[in-house]
């Protein structure tokens, strides 16, 4: 468990699951992501989340306020044989229900993973990526000091060409 001073970022449990279901149906969160999802995508995430964890000490954690799940903020490795063009590496990534966006909280949460990841799990870099139009992904990167790889834009290997969320930026920030 990471704890900031507003923030609890800690494992997946079965019971967000309602909560982590509905935020993912908002057309505000899903905007820059393939759709919204299904109560097993949620179910998938939550069990995936915890095997991450317990298999490399990191995933995308459980971030909850005032007793809330608000949504997460956390750290995914990537080994060698993910089709990411820039593997191995460790990415960092955030998704929160609207109520709580506008406070900076994303970013408080990504610093005590940033710490975590560097200091921790004594990671060299930390990355991160999104779709070009994501202005406000982008603005947290770019307060956490992450650097834009201007020759790393990528075509994402989960999604087609020719998907409108396919083209990707890179950021990149080193320990
Ligand atoms: C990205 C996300 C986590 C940001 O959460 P947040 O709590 O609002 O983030 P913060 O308050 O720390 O910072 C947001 C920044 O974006 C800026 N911003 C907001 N709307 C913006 C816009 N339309 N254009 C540019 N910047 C914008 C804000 O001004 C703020 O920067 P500031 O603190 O310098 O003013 C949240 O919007 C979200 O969950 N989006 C949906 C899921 C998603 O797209 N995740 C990322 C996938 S890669």
């Amino acid at each position: 468990m990471i704890r900031t001073s507003r923030l609890v970022l800690r494992c997946w449990r079965p019971e967000d699951a309602p909560a982590f279901y509905a935020m993912n149906q908002d057309p505000r969160v899903i905007e820059f992501l393939p759709g919204p999802m299904s109560m097993e995508q949620v179910e998938a995430f939550v069990t995936a989340q915890q095997a991450l964890f317990a298999r490399t000490r990191a995933c995308y954690f459980a971030l909850e306020t005032e007793g809330q799940l608000a949504g997460f903020v956390g750290l995914k490795r990537h080994d060698a044989d993910s089709l990411l063009p820039f593997a191995p590496c460790a990415d960092i990534g955030w998704r929160l229900a609207p109520a709580y966006w506008g406070k900076g909280l994303a970013g408080e949460a990504a610093r005590a993973c940033l710490a975590y990841g560097f200091d921790e799990l004594e990671l060299d870099e930390i990355v991160s990526f999104t779709v070009p139009e994501n202005l406000r992904s982008r603005a947290v990167m770019e307060k956490l000091g992450m650097v834009e790889d201007t020759g790393g834009g990528f075509a994402h290997p989960a999604l087609p060409l020719e998907h409108r969320l396919s083209r990707h930026v890179l950021y990149r920030l080193r320990r």
